[in-house]
């Protein structure tokens, strides 16, 4: 059916790929809050119209009779280029924006990490920015790893720089609560972080499991014989997930801190969440694409090549996992779906051939997040369209404070659109996708509900199969601090020095509004 979705092939003045004026006819558009018939007019880069029998002579036309016109995708956790346990991601802004582009997703948030190398916060930050100016093809934003207060024996150096890449346009510090003795952050010190974040007004994200508990677990795995990637699933159990929830939403609340859990994996750590929500803790609960459509089988495959593919911490679980997981969307324990995106190729993989604790951790997701999630959520009727916008879409720009520029089809929004025809299936094959590996987790499976056209700050930069980018042409887009999360904390005065004043220095210090000092 491609003569009458999205751009007429045969239409030779075709200008994929570059701003023009663009107008999207007879679709259904889908917003977080309602869906409505309606055409939609691109001006600019910008939504400059939305409602019936709209004229604009010259735009070119995009027929969206029977498609759902959306607003782009916003993966709020990928890695892109990550140097990690002893190698490099394989994706990076270019072949990950690319592949995140053909999959419907126009917005993404990578984590600038200083490891493996002694570089500050604010450094991290910069590399990272240049980065995706340089390759990205749509839209991104960045979070900021804290990974330990004292650097240089200068412990007010991270204090400094976490003040000041907010002002640069960060509002979300992430902090590991394993991997230990690479990113693993001590308890003392995730004390004294959530309170600067909350007083800087950034949100504190944690990727929560119990890092000592898990280097115990491998060491006794090891002694016992266990090497192959069953070993990865076996030392990380979903109690040790559900314990550094536990724990994190405490330390969080009781400083005041807004939190993020990424990448929640388990029921168990699901209930925590719930908990917390329960006793009004300021709490978010994030999926990830693979908890919610894979199950731990895959670890268990007898082909090693094949188990490595999806070793990822914490580990994908079981089925009754994962059915928990999607409901938890359903019920809103739950709030919004990632990727974590984070590949390497069947080589990298092999670095833990001998030994599953070596075995770079990561799957592939952002080319398959929207179509696949459209299939398990919407096409089994657990969830409306209008919900799977909004985890898709609108409650990662909310929390990330850049709604209504992103997240949204409205009128002066970003012109960030997906066409996404809901009575045709998409098929993932590892030889057609545009990510950076030989293989792809997702290979051969089939999806209901396939992203016929992609639209990026008015650009058409993905239509009926083929990609229209041009390298660099996404923008860093900067994240406001003080984002729903905190609302109603806006105006109270706060001082993270009370949580530490025994640390600095014996100075007692705040960080003010503006992130001065
Ligand atoms: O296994 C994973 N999740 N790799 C990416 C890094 C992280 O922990 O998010
Ligand atoms: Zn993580
Ligand atoms: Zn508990
Ligand atoms: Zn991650």
């Amino acid at each position: 059916n491609t003569a009458e979705s999205g751009v007429n092939p045969d239409d030779v003045k075709i200008t994929f790929g570059k701003q023009e004026d663009i107008l999207i006819r007879g679709g259904v558009v889908v917003n977080a809050d309602m869906q409505f018939k309606s055409d939609v007019l691109i001006k600019n880069g910008k939504i400059a119209q939305v409602g019936l029998n709209i004229l604009s002579p010259g735009a070119r036309i995009l027929n969206a009779t029977g498609m759902y016109v959306m607003p782009g995708g916003i993966d709020p956790h990928v890695h892109f280029e990550l140097p990690f346990m002893g190698t490099v991601s394989k994706d990076d802004f270019l072949s990950g924006t690319q592949a995140a582009v053909a999959g419907g997703t126009t917005f993404v948030m990578d984590f600038a990490i200083p490891l493996g190398r002694e570089i500050s916060p604010l450094e991290a930050f910069e590399q990272y920015k240049k980065l995706g100016e340089a390759k990205s093809v749509c839209d991104f934003g960045l979070h900021v790893a804290i990974t330990k207060l004292n650097q240089d024996g200068d412990r007010e150096k991270i204090v400094r720089d976490m003040a000041e890449v907010v002002k640069r346009g960060v509002n979300s510090f992430k902090f590991f609560m394993a991997y230990k003795g690479t990113l693993q952050i001590e308890d003392h010190d995730l004390i004294r972080a959530f309170a600067l974040a909350r007083e800087l007004g950034a949100i504190s994200m944690v990727h929560a499991e119990n890092g000592d508990l898990v280097q115990e677990g491998q060491r006794k795995l090891l002694r016992q014989g266990i090497h192959g990637p069953e070993g990865h699933s076996f030392s990380r159990p979903p109690e040790v997930e559900a314990e550094a929830v536990h724990r994190a939403s405490v330390i969080a609340n009781q400083v005041g801190a807004p939190l993020y859990v990424v990448h929640v994996m388990s029921q168990a750590a699901m209930e925590e969440i719930a908990r917390a929500k329960a006793k009004g803790y300021r709490i978010v609960g994030e999926a990830i694409a693979a908890g919610l459509t894979l199950n731990e089988t895959a670890v268990f495959d007898r082909d090693w090549n094949r188990a490595a593919r999806y070793v990822m911490s914490p580990p994908i679980r079981s089925i009754d996992d994962q059915h928990a997981l999607v409901n938890g969307l359903k019920t809103r324990t739950l709030d919004l779906v990632g990727t974590d995106h984070c590949t390497f190729d069947t080589e990298q993989k092999r670095l833990g051939v001998d030994d599953f604790t070596k075995i770079p951790n990561g799957v592939n997701g952002i080319e398959e997040r929207m179509t696949a999630l459209f299939d398990r959520l919407v096409h089994t009727g657990k969830l409306t369209p209008s919900d799977y916008v909004r985890v898709t879409s609108t409650e990662a720009a909310q929390i990330f404070n850049i709604y209504p520029q992103k997240g949204v089809i409205a009128v002066g929004s970003d012109a960030d659109v997906i066409l996404l025809d809901p009575s045709k299936k998409k098929v993932v094959y590892h030889t057609e996708h545009h990510i950076n590996i030989d293989y792809n987790v997702y290979d051969h499976w089939s999806f209901w509900g396939s992203v016929e056209t992609t639209i990026s700050n008015g650009r058409i930069v993905w239509n009926n199969g083929t990609l229209y980018t041009e390298q660099g042409t996404g923008r860093f887009v900067p994240t406001p601090a003080f984002g729903k999360m905190f609302h109603g904390l806006e105006s109270e005065t706060f001082h993270s020095s009370d949580y530490f004043a025994g640390h600095s220095n014996g100075k007692k210090k705040g960080v003010n509004r503006n992130g001065s000092y």
